[in-house]
């Protein structure tokens, strides 16, 4: 009797041929948003506020772009396409350890919940920058921070400062050593992926290819991102 093969086997077994799984949209946004957020965190702690006010507005530009990017834009980018309930993540967890290529079109069920978390405590970040102020040898202060009383903006600049900065700088280790991982350990390059938007799938898998949304969506959607961040740094 024949034992049944594994997805992995099976995939593993399949001709492979390269599908475009990101758009340039969501890589721009990718590698954009890396150098803004290195940007800020050097800007921050060398005080220059000068630079740190752009790149913190490129950051939020970025957020808003993305989030409508997740309801407007390519298949891969929808929320919805990636985002699973806690029964697919926890599936995918228990068998996400093994070396062998996972072989996803978009996010996998556990990269979608980093990517999220990410997203999240990003646009965390970059929204409390906003509220923030400094008081006492610089005296600046962000766009939105005359809408609070000074106790407020004290405690959002705090988190801003320590706690959120520090929770994203854990996440984005996680996340690169991850992307590592799936290199070394399972021969799975999803950084190339992120740089070129081209992945090598199996024929079963490459058949379903991700429908791209159109340019001029993204054209649309980039210019309410740059008007809402070009607006909030008019207010500075
Ligand atoms: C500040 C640092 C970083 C942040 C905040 C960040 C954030 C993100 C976000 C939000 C996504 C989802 C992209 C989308 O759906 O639009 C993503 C995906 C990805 N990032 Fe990063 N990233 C960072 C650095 C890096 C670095 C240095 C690498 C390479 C070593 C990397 C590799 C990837 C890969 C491969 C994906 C796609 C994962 C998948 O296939 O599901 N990231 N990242």
């Amino acid at each position: 009797m024949t034992t049944p093969l594994t997805t992995a086997e099976h995939d593993a077994e399949q001709p492979k041929r390269p599908v475009k799984v990101w758009d340039l949209p969501v890589r721009l946004f990718h590698w954009a948003l890396v150098a803004a957020l290195a940007i800020s965190w050097w800007s921050g702690e060398e005080g220059n506020f000068t630079v740190h006010f752009i790149s913190g507005h490129v950051v939020v530009g970025l957020i808003v772009f993305r989030v409508l990017w997740g309801v407007l834009g390519s298949q891969t980018a929808r929320f919805r396409d990636f985002v699973r309930g806690p029964g697919a993540v926890l599936r995918y967890a228990r068998r996400m350890f093994g070396s062998e290529p996972e072989y996803s079109v978009g996010h996998n069920p556990a990269g979608a919940v980093m990517v999220l978390l990410l997203m999240v405590v990003v646009a965390v970040q970059a929204g409390t920058g906003l509220f923030a102020s400094e008081m006492t040898y610089a005296f600046v202060e962000g766009p939105l921070a005359p809408l609070v009383d000074s106790g407020t903006s004290e405690a959002l600049t705090s988190l801003h400062k320590s706690l959120l900065f520090n929770a994203l700088l854990a996440l984005v280790t996680l996340h690169i050593v991850a992307a590592l991982a799936y290199l070394l350990i399972k021969r799975e390059n999803l950084i190339n992926a992120m740089v070129t938007g081209w992945k090598t799938l199996p024929a079963e898998k490459a058949e379903r290819a991700p429908r791209m949304a159109s340019p001029l969506v993204a054209a649309g959607v980039a210019a309410v991102a740059v008007a809402v961040a070009g607006g909030l740094y008019a207010m500075t």
